[in-house]
């Protein structure tokens, strides 16, 4: 069961996530949020952020866990996942180190690494799981024809998809070519679901998302089997609804 939120802009999404998030953050004793990277949370992030410094909202004894993660790079890469997270979100937070969950990209051993972080979410339960759509209705590093039975699990990137991200390593070659990613199964175990998605490249996808047919074609149809996910969304991003 969807619940859409309608915008007029980028700045009114984040506010919107951000109302959600921290009704999160201060009602619950032990919160658990799952995380997103990626352009769309960073206004939230700053956001969660400029509220922890302004009036003191506490993230000691949240948990979080992450989406997603390159497979192969070093933690403190500039590239990583876990690199951006502490830039953009949990340096300017309270929040315990060890209460921070990223999967780890370089593990020895990454099949192991997939069932131990979906048995660490089984043990916390995640409050709200914070998500983002692309353009061809990925949802996580899931994308298009990925099985909805999925639980954390390594994928192997497209070609476009390294292409499109080589401006942000020295050339194609250093772009990793596999990434760790919470399954679909795993997002659809979260209590509650919170997309944030604007500008009109992501209009097909949310239009897929809330009234397409469920398929394997676009991923994030599968939210239609869940039974709270807020949607914000700007009017762009909504248009084709
Ligand atoms: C991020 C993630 C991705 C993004 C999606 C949208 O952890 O898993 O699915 O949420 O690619 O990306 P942006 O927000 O950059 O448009």
């Amino acid at each position: 069961m969807f619940k859409i939120i309608v915008v007029d802009n980028y700045d009114e999404a984040s506010s919107e996530a951000f109302k959600v998030m921290k009704e999160e953050v201060v009602g619950n004793d032990k919160p658990v949020l799952g995380l997103a990277t990626g352009s769309t949370p960073i206004g939230l992030y700053k956001k969660m952020q400029a509220d922890h410094k302004a009036n003191g909202t506490s993230y000691k004894n949240v948990v979080t866990f992450n989406l997603d993660e390159y497979i192969g790079l070093p933690k403190d890469h500039d590239q990583t996942y876990y690199t951006f997270m502490h830039e953009n979100l949990f340096d300017g937070l309270d929040i315990p180190e060890s209460n921070i969950h990223i999967p780890v990209g370089d593990s020895t051993d990454v099949p192991a690494e997939c069932v131990k972080y979906e048995e660490a979410m089984k043990e916390y339960n995640i409050d709200i799981q914070l998500l983002g759509i692309g353009a061809n209705g990925h949802i996580g590093f899931n994308e298009p024809g990925t099985s909805f039975d999925t639980l954390t699990h390594i994928v192997e990137l497209k070609e476009k998809t390294r292409q499109d991200n080589a401006r942000f390593f020295g050339s194609i070659d250093d772009v990793p070519t596999q990434a760790i990613t919470m399954g679909i199964s795993t997002i659809l175990k979260s209590k509650k679901i919170l997309m944030v998605a604007t500008g009109e490249n992501k209009a097909d996808a949310i239009y897929g998302m809330i009234k397409g047919p469920i398929s394997e074609d676009c991923p994030a149809s599968a939210l239609q089997n869940h039974d709270n996910v807020i949607v914000i969304v700007d009017k762009a991003a909504a248009s084709k609804l």
